[in-house]
């Protein structure tokens, strides 16, 4: 007889690119943890919900408040992996007090879901993780920023092969990017800025020495590595590798240089570069990022369940353990 009390976690988008591997990689994280898989096909939603096991689909509907869900309808959180421009998923789990996850938001986006948490602060925690790779890179670049005292600048160059597109609401939101905000958010020499020009682009040096233009984008990470480090200087810059530059042998992997500068405990400035090389297309890192906050929101991993509040993923999860789990999933990652 089955002694499984949890909650399913409601995961909306559940059958969408990263969705099918967030729902994977939180099946093996924790294998008790029924989930119900929610988007609008309920095949699709379906098979999956057959192949991890334990889990359900369900239709979602994002114009209704309930979500189209029965009134009896009890989780214990709401993964939202698609940009939901109703907000309705997440004061859906505000209401019930349960935690709630937003994968999709850019940095410009999040004023309607800070204005839902301002409003009923102590109702329950939502955790705004619009970041690169679910966080990942962030809480990477704060575990090696741990070799300084103070950090300077944080600059992350991030190669992302011409094949490695994500499904269709993943092309929205880029589009939603490109025609409505271009301008990307940096902090320069202490001042946040909307770049513009020459300011938004940055050349970056790939892992074989390979000189990058990559451009600045407005993501949460910005914000979250300043607020962390103090650093004067963060910035994310991307470019794309056409398939003819990739390196001999690999598929559409990618790749991400990070730069720190910074003064150590003995008083020494130096600059230092590491590099994150993982085989695997950016869903999977992504994939891994939400599923480890999710466990953590919920208590089934590093601690007790997460309060209520406004959360960042630096807030919530141990950069130390996050390194473990991405090393683990075949992604290499060392100073250069
Ligand atoms: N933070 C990060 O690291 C990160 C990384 C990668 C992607 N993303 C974001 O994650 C999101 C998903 O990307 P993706 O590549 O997985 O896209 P995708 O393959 O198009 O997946 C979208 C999912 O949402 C469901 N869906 C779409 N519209 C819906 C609606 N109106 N109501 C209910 N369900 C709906 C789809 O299922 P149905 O078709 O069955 O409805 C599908 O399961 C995008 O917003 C993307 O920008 C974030």
């Amino acid at each position: 007889m089955s002694t499984n009390t949890l909650k399913p976690v409601l995961v909306i988008g559940g059958s969408g690119v990263v969705g099918r591997r967030a729902v994977k990689a939180l099946r093996r994280l924790q294998p008790e943890l029924p989930l119900w898989i929610g988007g609008r096909d309920t095949n699709k939603a379906a098979t999956l919900a057959r192949e991890v096991g334990l889990a359900e689909a369900v239709r979602v509907d994002l114009e209704r408040d309930d979500l189209g869900l029965p009134p009896d309808a009890d989780v214990s959180g709401v993964v939202v992996l698609l940009k939901d421009d109703t907000l309705r998923s997440l004061k859906y789990a505000q209401a019930k007090g349960v935690p709630s996850v937003s994968f999709s938001d850019f940095a410009f986006d999040i004023g309607p879901a800070v204005a839902l948490h301002a409003h009923r602060p102590a109702r329950a925690p939502i955790l705004l993780l619009g970041h690169f790779l679910g966080g990942v890179m962030t809480l990477v670049t704060l575990h090696l920023a741990r070799e300084f005292k103070v950090v300077h600048s944080i600059e992350v160059g991030g190669l992302f092969d011409e094949e490695d597109v994500g499904g269709p609401a993943a092309s929205g939101d880029m589009e939603r990017l490109t025609k409505g905000v271009p301008s990307p958010l940096i902090r320069h020499e202490g001042r946040f800025l909307w770049a513009s020009g020459d300011e938004a682009t940055r050349v970056f040096h790939g892992v074989d020495g390979t000189a990058w233009t990559g451009r600045a984008y407005p993501l949460l990470d910005v914000p979250s590595l300043a607020a962390a480090t103090d650093a004067r200087t963060v910035r994310l810059d991307f470019a794309v590798r056409p398939v003819a530059a990739r390196p001999p042998g690999q598929g559409a992997g990618l790749e991400v240089v990070i730069d720190l500068t910074g003064e150590t405990a003995e008083g020494v400035t130096k600059r230092v570069r590491h590099a994150l090389v993982d085989p695997d297309v950016h869903s999977g890192l992504s994939a891994l990022g939400a599923a480890l906050a999710t466990e953590r929101l919920l208590g089934l991993a590093g601690g007790a369940p997460v309060g209520p509040g406004l959360h960042h993923p630096e807030g919530v999860l141990d950069p130390a353990y996050v390194v473990e789990r991405v090393r683990e999933s075949g992604t290499r990652l060392w100073k250069m």
